[in-house]
């Protein structure tokens, strides 16, 4: 949620704050501003509503060549999106962007009479806070800032500049990530690595609890309690190609036709098709760990929700004696849960920052129940807080809607729990159709893709003036449907609900009108001809439904059929997700819709 950079060297700061909030752009983008301190301390301050390109606008009357500067992309909390509540905020000579929430702003605001308020954010009354320690200059700058911070509750990644000091930056997090770039004379700081790539391969991440004085050759790092740390410097992995669209007109579309290419990097190492075994570096537990585990809890949102639902039917398949509760982070973290002896907590994460989900991270932990990370940000928070982990190394996921990630998590957490069956002494001839199907997957990705594009979208502009629409499947894929609605609510602003085909008498199936469409699942198996039972019911009364199969007989009188052509059984439910994502982004071009940056929505939900 939200983006922050920032720049002290020997260049024009005004050109890397700019380039870096593009990059961050897809974390927030209903407002955005920078201000940078000419060598004197002048500062100047441009702020715009909407996206970068309007404060680009603005930036080409405003050209300045200032050396010191930081900026801010935002996704509004406290206050409507606008140029007022947009960030930097100034309070005396200060300037202040934050990520995060200052949960007692208000009680905080009413001790701040000295301030006009210009804005409703809660970020200017931290601005004002700092200020009034910082009383025009009178007491360094950081010293300032960790005092206000003392009495702050709440999340913030910050950075502050003053123009008394044309020559530094402070910064400080607290459960919103904030990195420290290493550079030749020169310091950068960004919210997220991808603002850093292609300016310098050597990072600091932050911690909660630090706060750090940069200037273009220093990096002085503290706690709030004046405790010096000694930082580490690590490699940021992130390429310019990662980030960039790669000849597709959208992210979006690039990180679906990337998953081939993604899920290898998740299987590299890991997956032993010739001796039907997996093997997890990352997960840290030993044999008799592994032999011991009675329960898991798969922790998630949204679509990293779905993936832990899918990954826990197929687990429960192959692995005995254990019970599996994948549950929703926002909830959890609240509820009086009961955990079992011999559980162990499988923490899911794309960004590795998601507010809800590191909570819940914290509370299992201090129940002493093992975590294991199923992440793809290298280094990021809850990457940094589990016990052990699997990173899922598809690369930065850009586009707000997440699809290679779900793909590759559902498999990081699967070969986990073939890790527990191996370890459990469940026989190879059960777990090698598995690891067999598994192999092969990036491959039939690659087919599924090429050879269902074209006829997906055809399909998906028949639908695009409909405003409602309901998938349907059971077992694995129920999950599916699940995923498969939430793609396609949040991108095209249709409304999509997912439901058991077994739960559509007690209640759905009232819904089917001309203004629905269905999507039904209909993976070969056991349940398929239950399923097919199911379809009927919709088409007895008049449903309009678009299968997805790998039936090759499928013969229903239906409007619409992608036929699946695959090997996989098992895994069939991953390639069906796959025609749901190509559906989704279809419908949302042909709508004219901002496919990679959906109204209301933020990457990375940092805030609760
Ligand atoms: O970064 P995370 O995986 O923790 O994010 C969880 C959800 O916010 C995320 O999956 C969200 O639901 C996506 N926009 C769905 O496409």
């Amino acid at each position: 949620m939200c983006g922050i950079v920032g720049y002290v060297g020997n260049k024009n700061a005004q050109d890397f704050l700019v380039s870096g909030l593009k990059r961050l752009e897809y974390r927030g983008y209903d407002s955005a501003g920078i201000v940078t301190l000419s060598d004197e301390g002048t500062a100047t301050l441009i702020r715009a509503k909407g996206n970068i390109s309007n404060l680009e606008e603005k930036l080409a009357q405003n050209k300045r060549n200032d050396k010191i500067g930081i900026g801010h992309t935002r996704w509004a909390t406290h206050g409507e999106p606008s140029e007022i509540n947009a960030h930097p905020h100034q309070a005396g000579k200060i300037f202040l962007v934050h990520n995060g929430i200052i949960e007692n702003y208000k009680e905080l605001k009413k001790t701040l009479n000295e301030h006009e308020f210009k804005s409703e954010t809660d970020t200017e009354v931290l601005a004002a806070l700092i200020n009034s320690f910082y009383k025009d200059g009178q007491h360094p700058l950081t010293n300032a800032v960790v005092q206000a911070l003392k009495l702050v509750k709440g999340t913030y990644g910050i950075a502050v500049v003053s123009e008394l000091d044309p020559t530094e930056i402070v910064v400080a997090r607290s459960g919103s990530p904030l990195i420290v770039g290493v550079g030749h004379d020169e310091t950068l700081i960004a919210s997220d690595a991808s603002a850093l790539v292609g300016h310098t391969k050597q990072a600091i991440y932050l911690n909660d609890g630090e706060v750090a004085r940069l200037t273009k050759n220093s990096i002085e790092i503290k706690t709030l309690s004046a405790e010096p740390v000694s930082a580490k410097v690590e490699e940021i992995e992130t390429n310019l190609a990662a980030i960039q669209k790669g000849g597709y007109d959208h992210f979006l579309l690039k990180e679906i036709m990337d998953q081939p290419e993604s899920l290898t990097e998740t299987l590299r190492g890991r997956i032993h098709a010739e001796d039907g075994t997996v093997r997890l570096g990352g997960p840290g537990l030993s044999e008799t760990e592994l032999r011991k585990i009675k329960h898991l809890i798969i922790v998630g949102c949204g679509t990293a929700y779905h993936a832990g639902l899918l990954a826990g039917y197929y687990i429960e398949k192959f692995t005995p004696e254990i019970t599996i509760e994948t549950v929703i982070a926002s909830e959890y973290r609240y509820r009086q849960a009961y955990i079992p002896e011999n559980s162990v907590a499988l923490i899911v994460s794309q960004s590795g920052e998601t507010a809800d989900t590191l909570a819940c991270l914290r509370e299992i932990k201090k129940q002493g129940v093992k975590t294991i990370g199923i992440v793809n940000a290298i280094g990021s928070t809850i990457a940094r807080e589990v016990d052990g982990g699997t990173y899922v190394h598809v690369g930065p996921e850009i586009s707000v809607a997440s699809t290679k990630a779900f793909t590759s998590q559902v498999v990081a957490m699967v070969m986990f729990g073939l890790t527990i069956a191996q370890a459990k002494g469940v026989r190879n001839s059960i777990l090698r159709p598995y690891v067999s199907e598994i192999a092969k997957l990036p491959s039939e990705i690659a087919k599924v893709l090429e050879s269902n594009r074209d006829l997906v979208q055809e399909i998906a502009s028949q639908y695009k003036d409909f405003e409602h629409a309901i998938y349907l499947g059971r077992d694995t894929a129920y999950p599916t449907a699940m995923e498969g609605s939430l793609k396609l609510k949040e991108i095209s602003y249709i409304d999509a609900n997912a439901y058991a085909f077994g739960e559509l008498k007690h209640g759905p199936l009232a819904l089917i009108d001309d203004r629905f469409f269905e999507i039904a699942f209909l993976p070969d198996g056991e349940l398929y001809e239950k399923a097919v039972s199911n379809v009927q019911e919709v088409l007895a009364r008049g449903g309009k439904i678009v299968a997805i199969t790998n039936v090759d007989k499928f013969d229903l009188d239906v409007e619409n059929v992608v036929k699946i052509a695959t090997e996989l059984k098992i895994f069939a439910p991953i390639l069906m997700n796959l025609i749901s994502q190509l559906f989704a982004y279809y419908i949302t071009v042909a709508k004219g819709l901002n496919v990679d940056q959906p109204r209301n929505l933020a990457k990375s939900v940092t805030v609760e």
